[in-house]
């Protein structure tokens, strides 16, 4: 065993960590509040290779692995999990998917912008009737001739204003439950492509959630991904690799807010001396700290075991289930340290806390992940 990261993977975090602080963590706190998207932040994080990381260098990627990519997500998460859920989505349910089942043409159209972060992309699953039972998909794809004419709605899509290309999720036989669900790829500006209102959120308010609407949208046969009825694999699969991503994103949030805590907790005087220097404060500190360094193995775990070839849909539950509880724990008590400085917007932990929440519950609640975990165990 070797717990090392590598000169390279130290080169990619002190990188993310570097262009945190120039250029997230100015204006955070006012893009939160006026729920902004980080557009220009995200063309930054693009230019500098955070948008296709892993993605291979012939279509523009970085060629990086899994361990680089949460690293990276770790940081930016500390600052940002508005940006970062834009990237995590990019890099892990886009790019991956048309990397690793798309034709060579779909690629050369598609991947190779994503990947340098010149276009976004969205992941367009869930439904106001299909959200943790993913099978239910009501958006139907029905063939004719050369194109498939594509109908419904799909709701809560993360970069949906901002993407120009959309994953979708639709079902192409009913009859057949989740083999009849198959996956297109849309171009926003399609005749009957509509972007729907935008989601007021409590977190990652930065970010820009949509529902949308096909109304007899004609997408080509050949944006089919994979054979008729590979949809609901392509998504389940799609969805093992994203749940790292938003792990790494739980492990960030959880990591930033500890930071913030221990840094107030030095120069906040209480009783005549700083409040980390009261157990009250040390135990909370040695708590969160324990809890981070629990959640990273189990992530950087799921991390390893997808760079090695090694199946990770257990280890990617479990460590999105773990990290997402931790995020939620160690940025309430980070608002404890502060007191009520922690309850106002300008000492973070607050917007911390709020964005902890979305972990829990986007690509898979816990209760999903207990079930994908279960399985793994009873089978
Ligand atoms: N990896 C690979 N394959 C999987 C899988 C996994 N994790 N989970 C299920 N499958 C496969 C099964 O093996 C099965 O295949 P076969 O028929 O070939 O054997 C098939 O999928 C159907 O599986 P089940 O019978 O288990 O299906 P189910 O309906 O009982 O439950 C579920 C499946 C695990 C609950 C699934 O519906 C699920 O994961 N739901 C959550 C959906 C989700 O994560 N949504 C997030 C939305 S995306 C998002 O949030 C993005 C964003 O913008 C941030």
């Amino acid at each position: 065993m070797n717990f090392q990261l590598t000169e390279e993977h130290l080169a990619v975090r002190d990188a993310a960590r570097e262009f945190t602080q120039s250029e997230l963590l100015p204006g955070v706190i006012e893009r939160d509040t006026e729920a902004r998207f980080p557009k220009e932040q995200i063309q930054k994080m693009g230019e500098l290779g955070f948008m296709g990381m892993m993605v291979d260098p012939k279509y523009n990627g970085g060629g990086m692995d899994t361990i680089s990519y949460v690293l990276a997500m770790e940081e930016i998460s500390k600052i940002d999990a508005s940006a970062s859920v834009s990237m995590s989505v990019n890099n892990s349910l886009v790019c991956w998917g048309l990397e690793k089942y798309g034709t060579e043409e779909q690629k050369e159209k598609y991947l190779k912008r994503l990947a340098t972060g010149e276009i976004l992309g969205a992941f367009c699953l869930s439904e106001p009737e299909a959200g943790s039972d993913a099978t239910s998909q009501r958006t139907e794809a029905r063939l004719e001739g050369d194109h498939y004419v594509l109908n419904g709605t799909k709701n809560w899509i993360t970069n949906g204003s901002s993407a120009s290309v959309y994953l979708v999720i639709a079902q192409t036989d009913a009859s057949k439950g989740h083999k009849g669900i198959s996956v297109f790829i849309v171009e926003k500006g399609w005749d009957g492509f509509i972007i729907g209102k935008k989601e007021d959120k409590l977190g990652i308010r930065g970010s820009d959630t949509h529902s949308l609407m096909f109304n007899d949208v004609k997408v080509p046969v050949e944006n089919r991904i994979g054979f008729e009825g590979f949809g609901f694999t392509f998504a389940m699969e799609t969805l093992n690799g994203g749940r790292i991503g938003i792990a790494a994103q739980a492990l960030g949030i959880a990591a930033g807010a500890y930071e913030l805590a221990l840094a107030y907790s030095k120069e906040r005087k209480a009783f005549g001396k700083p409040i980390s220097q009261h157990q009250a404060i040390q135990f909370k500190l040695a708590d969160m700290a324990t809890q981070i360094e629990a959640a990273r193995m189990l992530v950087y775990k799921a991390a390893w075991l997808k760079d090695q070839g090694e199946d990770y849909a257990h280890a990617s539950a479990m460590a999105k289930l773990y990290a997402s509880e931790v995020a939620m724990n160690v940025t309430v008590e980070a608002v404890q340290v502060h007191g009520g400085y922690g309850y106002v917007k300008e000492y973070h932990v607050e917007r911390l806390m709020r964005d902890a929440k979305i972990t829990q519950i986007y690509e898979g609640t816990s209760e999903i992940q207990k079930i994908v975990i279960s399985r793994g165990i009873l089978r």
